[in-house]
């Protein structure tokens, strides 16, 4: 798994500020960022490494760069104990899993003393995966991270996504973290992404997605259209921010 770091639009790169339970921090990339054509929507403005008990949503078509960005915030995590929910064999997850010693299992388990960090193979069925969230909160704190989360929230009033909206709903006052990727934010129940601390927005194909898209930017007035980022491009948006950010996350050649 490459390191890479974020840069965005319209200033100067900055170091990245770490997880919070680490200080680890990205390096600073040698090149300034380049991206002037796309809509002028960016004030200057600062990508915030999201904490290990926020709610966070990485939102893009496939090969966006959703789980790559997913993975290089997962890679700062030191000490949390963290769950990947791998729901459709993701490539990237997986060969991010095994670089950095993930226990593996095909059944819902809990990260323990002994293998902190888990990556959970399952289908992409809430039932399969309700007993996990659970569980969870007989944690201390945890983060999980779910590729892809239209395949555990289609169906928001079903009794077996209750684990799932629990931990939506009251898990980070309790020290867990949920941080997802999805391909359709339209399909993803608007409770599961109302709160979410840090949005990470790549490019989209279908009209509905970016519609949802915009809502969660609060950019209502058709002024961005996701198909204007470049390659790797998403917006990004957290508490206090007035308006979203370009970024990109650059990686090094090696
Ligand atoms: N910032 C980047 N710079 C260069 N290559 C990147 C960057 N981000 C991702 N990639 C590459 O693009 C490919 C797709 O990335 P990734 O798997 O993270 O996308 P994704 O949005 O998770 O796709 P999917 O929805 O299909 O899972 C990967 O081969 C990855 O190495
Ligand atoms: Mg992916």
């Amino acid at each position: 798994m490459p390191t890479f770091s974020i840069i965005d639009s319209e200033r100067e790169p900055e170091p990245d500020p770490g997880t919070a339970d680490d200080a680890t921090a990205a390096e600073t990339p040698p090149t300034p960022p380049s991206e002037k054509s796309v809509p002028a929507l960016s004030r200057a403005g600062q990508v915030i490494a999201p904490k290990t008990n926020e709610r966070v949503a990485f939102i893009g078509s496939t090969q966006s760069g959703k789980t790559t960005l997913a993975c290089h915030y997962l890679a700062q995590i030191k000490t949390t104990p963290t769950i990947l929910v791998d729901t459709k064999g993701d490539g990237v997850l997986n060969r991010f899993a095994r670089a950095h010693g993930f226990y593996e299992a095909t059944t819902p388990v809990l990260p323990s003393e002994q293998h902190p960090r888990v990556i959970v193979h399952g289908p992409p069925e809430a039932d399969f995966w309700d007993p996990l969230f659970w569980a969870v909160f007989r944690l201390r704190r945890s983060v999980t991270y779910i590729d892809e989360l239209t395949h555990l929230t289609t169906n928001w009033n079903d009794p077996a996504g209750k684990g799932l909206r629990s931990l939506y709903s009251t898990g980070a006052g309790r020290g867990h973290g949920l941080w997802a990727a999805t391909q359709r934010p339209s399909g993803v129940p608007t409770q599961a992404f109302s709160e979410c601390d840090h949005v990470f927005a790549f490019r989209l194909s279908w009209p509905d997605d970016e519609d949802t898209m915009r809502r969660m930017l609060r950019m209502p007035d058709g002024r961005f259209e996701s198909r204007s980022l470049p390659p790797y491009g998403f917006m990004y948006t957290t508490h206090g921010m007035n308006e979203p950010v370009l970024a990109r996350a650059v990686i090094p050649i090696v």
